[in-house]
Order: C-alpha cells, then structure tokens, then sequence
C-alpha cells in the first residue's frame, strides 16, 4: 500500500510517500520560521496561508522524487488535529478533495500519534507494548502504549509545555523562535554548577509535569543579572541556558524512569520537537541503562512536524482496516487516548 501524507498542523508544510513494502519513497518539508520569526511566534492567520502557497507544489515535488504517478497512490493520510484549525483546514481540504479525485480513501490522522510511531520509521524500530514521552511546543505527556491505537495516558503537563518552556526562556535570553534548538546551542557554552534550577514535581509522586515554576524562575535569574540593555551578558545567558535545560532534561527524565518502573515496561520511546535535543537523548540513555531498559527516538528531522509520520500512520491504520466517511473534520483539540485501538468497531472513523 502507498500512502500520501500530508501534514500542516502548525507551522511546517510536510509531505511525504510511503509504501508499506519499501518503506518511506519521498519526503519534503517546507518550514514557515522565516514567516512567523519577526513575531516571535506562529501567526495562525500567516500559517493558513503559507500552507495554502506551500502544499500542492510540495505535492507534486514528493510525488516526482517517488517515481509515483497518483494512479499507483492507494490513501491520502491528513493530520485531523489538533492543531490550528485553520491551517488544518488546508491539509484536510487538500487531503479529501485529492483522494476524491482519485478515487481512493483518505483518513485523518491524530497529529500525536504521527509523532509517537515516528521512530519505527527508523531501521532499529521500536516494539508495542512501550511508554511514549511525547515532548512538543503543545503537549507532555507519558503514554502507555501497548498496540497502535491502545493508549493509555500516565501523565501530563498541567501548564506549559516542554517545548513551549524552551520558546518562553529564548524569548527572555533575547534568542530567535523556535528557542528549542537554540536555548540548547547556548547552553553548550554554559558553565555547569554556576546556576542550579528547581526541578518542578519530582519530588511528589505521579508522572505529571509542571514547567511554569521553571519559568518564572528561569524569568526572575534573567532579571537579577541583567545589564543597561535587559539582558545579562553573554557568558551569564549562556550559564543560565544550561541551568534551564538541564532543570528540563533532568525533570523529563526522572519522570520516565518512573513511569518504566510503574509500568514493568523496558522500552521508552521519545518523540515530538523536544526529542531532538541531544541532551535529553544522553540524559536518558545513561539513566535507562541502570535498569536495563531502552530509548528508541526518530532521527532529527522526524523529531519535529513532518509528512513522513503522517503517511506511516495512516498506513498502518488503513492497513488494520480503518475508513472514514468523506466529511472532512479538522480539531483544534483531540485526546490521544480517545483515539480507539484499530480493528475495533469504533475504528471506522477514530473519533469518539
Ligand atoms: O513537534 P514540534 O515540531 O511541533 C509541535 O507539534 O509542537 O515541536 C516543536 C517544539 C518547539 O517548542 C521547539 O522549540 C522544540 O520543539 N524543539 C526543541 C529542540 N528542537 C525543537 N526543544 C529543545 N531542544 C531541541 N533541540
Ligand atoms: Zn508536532
């Protein structure tokens, strides 16, 4: 079976082939950072748009690097939520009309779940039953997942989430959107020891997560050395970068070991934004080790949006028998374990 993806839930118009036989023929990723950057965040209205300009070229570029012409494209899979409604209107719009026109079934896919089977795109491909981190600009969250669709929700962030934390201590280290990637190149330059930030909620017990103590703690360290200019100089920005993200690795990963030892489960996977960071990897790594279990991810450009998760997704779905009817649904919210386990009745069209 080949599969269209087609993902445009945020901020990156993604497209991808994937055949269930060869494995992922095509991928292209148009990212809007330029568009969004003088802002300082995704501008709903902008995305839409973008993404509009964006897809059907980005259609046509995936469907020629795969040697694929549409007769010989069985499903188009869309990201149905959440999201941004409007920019999830245009995938989904794109994704239904196409597939109608081609006269082959499309199926809206849980942006979520796209994320969480990412790294069995890779050729060391994660097993089910395992326990998922899925760290992203909206959610946290520990997810016991023992088959596609069986999700069961451990724990979550009752605030802010991971990536969204990395984005607000950018914004007050004066570094550009998206401040993931780049709070985590400054703290390399950071002195370890200088600062030692909270690490909120580990010391109570459950697998929920908080970040907005951090925050306002990354927020008043900003303050207390800062110069004429509102900033402190570079050295300390460079210091407290580390200090945050070493709070955040460490946060994330007493939380999943603690989830792999309430499960029994031996396997974690990370996935979403957040999974790219390198630190996190080697933090969990040499942590996981100590009780003999493992840590599968995606290779970076899987970590963050994509269409290649969505056209695994939806291939594995389409495969287990799932359709839907031809409405097409967008949702700006969706809860990862409303989603029904394929197979079953409820599975025909995924929603509750
Ligand atoms: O999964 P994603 O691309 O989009 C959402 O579904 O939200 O995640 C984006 C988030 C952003 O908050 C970004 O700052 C964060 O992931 N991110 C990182 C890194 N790369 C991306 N955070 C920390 N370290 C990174 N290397
Ligand atoms: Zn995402």
């Amino acid at each position: 079976m080949r599969v269209l993806g087609i993902e445009t839930s945020c901020d990156e118009t993604g497209l991808a082939v994937y055949d269930s036989e060869q494995g992922l023929l095509s991928h292209a990723l148009f990212s809007q950072i330029d568009v969004h950057a003088e802002y300082g965040g995704v501008v709903p209205e902008l995305a839409s748009r973008d993404h509009l300009r964006k897809l059907l070229p980005l259609i046509r570029q995936v469907m020629a690097d795969a040697q694929t012409t549409k007769d010989q494209i069985d499903a188009i899979a869309y990201t149905s939520g959440p999201g941004l409604v409007g920019a999830l209107m245009v995938g989904a719009s794109v994704g239904r009309a196409l597939a109608y026109g081609w006269g082959v079934p499309a199926l809206g896919i849980h942006h979520m779940e796209g994320h969480l089977l990412a790294p069995m795109l890779e050729d060391r491909p994660p097993a089910f039953p395992f326990v998922a981190l899925l760290v992203s600009g909206g959610h946290t969250q520990l997810v016991q997942v023992n088959g596609l669709g069986e999700y069961t929700l451990l724990g979550e962030s009752l605030d802010d989430a991971a990536g969204e934390a990395f984005d607000k201590a950018a914004k007050m280290l004066d570094l550009d959107y998206p401040g993931g990637p780049q709070v985590a190149k400054l703290a390399e330059r950071g002195s370890p020891g200088r600062f030692t930030f909270p690490r909120p909620m580990v010391d109570r017990p459950g697998l929920d997560f908080s970040f907005s103590g951090l925050k306002t703690y990354t927020l008043n360290t900003v303050a207390d050395h800062a110069g004429a200019d509102g900033l402190p100089d570079e050295q300390t920005c460079a210091d407290i970068a580390h200090a945050f993200q070493e709070a955040v690795v460490s946060t994330l990963t007493i939380k999943c070991r603690r989830a792999l030892e309430q499960t029994g489960l031996k396997t974690l996977v990370i996935a979403g934004g957040v999974s790219a960071n390198t630190r996190l990897r080697e933090e969990l790594e040499h942590s996981l080790e100590k009780i003999g279990a493992s840590v599968f991810y995606a290779r970076h450009e899987f970590c963050t949006d994509n269409g290649a998760m969505i056209a695994y997704a939806g291939c594995r779905r389409l495969l287990a028998g799932q359709s839907e009817p031809l409405a097409v649904t967008v949702r700006a919210r969706w809860s990862l374990d409303s989603l029904p386990p394929v197979g079953t009745d409820g599975a025909a069209s995924g929603r509750p």
